[in-house]
């Protein structure tokens, strides 16, 4: 029996270790949004290999993946937990698309601008495409909310161009989904530590801080984080090193901007960083104990994996049917 609630769709790249930026900006929010929507998470691997993977890492970091979204409390009987590639219907609905998106479009998307600057000896078609099979992701599941950091709204608005496209070309068919993005104090972008005008990112990690590292490791980069000459911990666009790390604390000790700006009132840039380190580190532990127990249960791991793949490939073939219908194939 299909049940009424509304549907949920986001993914994760299984391309490194995940900050705390990762968590703040989504996997915090699939936790919050679980039980009042129907939702589907996934390991999104094929966007992984727009950038070169070594193949045993990547297949220990999917994984290392599901153990973290299950460690984090998700719920796997109630929602779904799965694997992109383990579900064709990702690759088909991402053709259909790219024959209905524009060159110019896809030219536009600044993280494919970013990437490619990082990676100039690698500017293949799969990193120009990107945004189309996020799209097909979401489509797939007729999503109507997408919980992302703010870096995904760029591309979440292309999905919803691709479907109103979709929908007005042939008939209405696919569900034009709505971001859920965090408001920038509420974690939607949390910045490096090391240098907070650029994004926390899991592919460098100098300022990054993970959330499988040690309390040792938590306390020793907040430590290094840098701040300002000033004194003051307050929340201003003049100070984002101090701001990012207030909206942090904030977040890991559901506080509002104010309160925490309260709490250090007379607290100096030194002790300000060990308490924000410390609220790290607590709201971590037990997302940590219980990842290192399911990390060890393979077979628990396996049988995730399969039930995920059988839901969403059940729910994803209803709408390619459909998709492949409209568009004229046999
Ligand atoms: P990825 O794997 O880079 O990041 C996963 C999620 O974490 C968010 N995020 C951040 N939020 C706040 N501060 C940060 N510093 C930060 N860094 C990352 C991202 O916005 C994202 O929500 N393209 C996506 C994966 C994807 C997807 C999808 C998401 C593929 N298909 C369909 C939603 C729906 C990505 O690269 O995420």
């Amino acid at each position: 029996m299909e049940n009424d609630k509304k549907i949920l769709f986001s993914g994760i790249q299984p391309s490194g270790y995940l900050t705390i930026g990762n968590y703040l900006g989504a996997l915090k929010n699939f936790v919050t949004l679980q039980n009042d929507y129907d939702c589907y998470y996934c390991v999104v691997d094929l966007h992984s290999i727009t950038i070169d993977q070594v193949p045993a890492v990547l297949r220990q970091n999917t994984y290392n993946l599901i153990a973290l979204y299950l460690a984090c409390g998700l719920d796997y009987k109630q929602n779904t937990l799965f694997i992109q590639s383990q579900v064709p219907a990702h690759c088909e609905l991402t053709w259909v698309l790219s024959c209905n998106t524009m060159f110019g479009e896809a030219r536009r998307m600044t993280q494919f601008k970013e990437k490619s600057a990082k990676h100039p000896d690698n500017i293949n078609v799969g990193l120009f495409s990107y945004p189309v099979l996020m799209a097909a992701d979401i489509l797939l599941y007729q999503a109507d909310l997408v919980p992302v950091g703010n870096d995904q709204k760029q591309h979440l608005e292309l999905a919803r161009d691709l479907a109103i496209r979709f929908n007005n070309k042939f008939s209405p068919t696919l569900t034009v989904p709505e971001p859920y993005i965090a408001s920038k104090q509420g974690g939607a972008r949390i910045m490096d530590l090391a240098d907070p005008t650029k994004k926390m990112s899991k592919s460098d990690n100098g300022g990054a801080v993970l959330m499988l590292d040690t309390p040792e490791d938590i306390m020793r980069k907040f430590k290094r984080a840098v701040t300002d000459s000033d004194t003051q911990i307050k929340y201003h666009a003049s100070k984002p090193g101090i701001s990012n790390l207030l909206t942090i604390y904030s977040a890991f000790s559901s506080k509002t901007i104010s309160e925490s700006e309260k709490d250090f009132e007379d607290v100096g840039y030194g002790d300000f960083k060990i308490r924000v380190a410390e609220s790290v580190i607590e709201g971590l532990r037990p997302i940590q104990n219980e990842y290192s127990r399911i990390i060890k249960d393979k077979a628990f791991l396996e049988q995730v994996i399969d039930e995920g793949r059988q839901k969403a490939t059940q729910k994803a073939f209803k709408t390619i049917r459909k998709i492949y219908k409209k568009v004229g194939f046999i």
